[in-house]
């Protein structure tokens, strides 16, 4: 953790009610090497002003970032250190990373936009973020190929680049349309 801590006011922290507990937290998220729990919340949640929420967070995106760390924050000069394997082992990430896609998902556009799109586009709407791509009634046709295929870039540290891709196991195509309802897709 940097000591200069800007809040960038733009990542998802969210509140109780929309970030409910789940199972029981494995114990790789609390460990002493790794203490997500301290940066990330009890529950994925994030916490306010500067550690995004993780909930449902895209498998092999997930585990590449926690091993390759993420240096692009803007307000944290050492943004998320790397985590090896001497420090997470591959069945402990692997634990935490299907914790944390099985946590309870939210019920409407808004709640599944702000869990799984709101780091990168703009916390509350698509208008901004760490990485501030507006994504404000783009068409139907762009939301359902970027979300199910992934962007172009192929540097994970890099949110002004790279987007993950959700399959139908992550986000369904009724979720989906939820979310292209609360976006103004077009
Ligand atoms: C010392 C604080 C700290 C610890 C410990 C930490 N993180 Fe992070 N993490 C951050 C910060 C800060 C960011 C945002 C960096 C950025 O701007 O991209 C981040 C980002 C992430 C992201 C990317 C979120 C997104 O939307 O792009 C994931 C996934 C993540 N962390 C998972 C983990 C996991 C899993 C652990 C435990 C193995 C962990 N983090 C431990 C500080 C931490
Ligand atoms: C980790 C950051 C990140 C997350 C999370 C993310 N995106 Fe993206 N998104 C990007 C980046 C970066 C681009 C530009 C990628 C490129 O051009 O290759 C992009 C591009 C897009 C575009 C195309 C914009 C255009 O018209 O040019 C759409 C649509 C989109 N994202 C929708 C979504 C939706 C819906 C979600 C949630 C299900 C989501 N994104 C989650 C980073 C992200």
């Amino acid at each position: 953790m940097g000591v200069q801590l800007t809040a960038p006011a733009s990542y998802v922290f969210l509140s109780a009610a929309e970030a409910p507990a789940g199972a029981a937290a494995p114990s790789g998220y609390s460990a002493m090497a790794t203490s997500c729990v301290t940066c990330h919340g009890s529950n994925g949640q994030g916490v306010d002003p500067i550690f995004p929420e993780i909930r449902h967070t895209p498998p092999d995106f997930f585990k590449a970032v926690v091993r390759a760390g993420r240096k692009d924050h803007k307000g944290d000069p050492t943004g998320m250190l790397a985590f090896d394997a001497t420090k997470i082992s591959d069945a402990d990430l692997e634990a935490v990373s299907a914790w944390l896609v099985g946590l309870p998902k939210p019920t409407t556009g808004e709640g599944l936009y702000r869990s799984m799109c709101g780091n990168c586009h703009g916390p509350k709407m698509a208008t901004g973020g760490g990485s501030p791509i507006k994504i404000q009634g783009a068409s139907i046709a762009n939301v359902d190929k970027f979300v199910r295929m992934g962007g172009s870039g192929t540097d994970v540290n890099d949110r002004l680049k790279y987007m993950p891709k959700y399959d139908t196991t992550l986000l369904t195509d009724a979720e989906l349309t939820l979310i292209k309802q609360f976006i103004g897709a077009i």
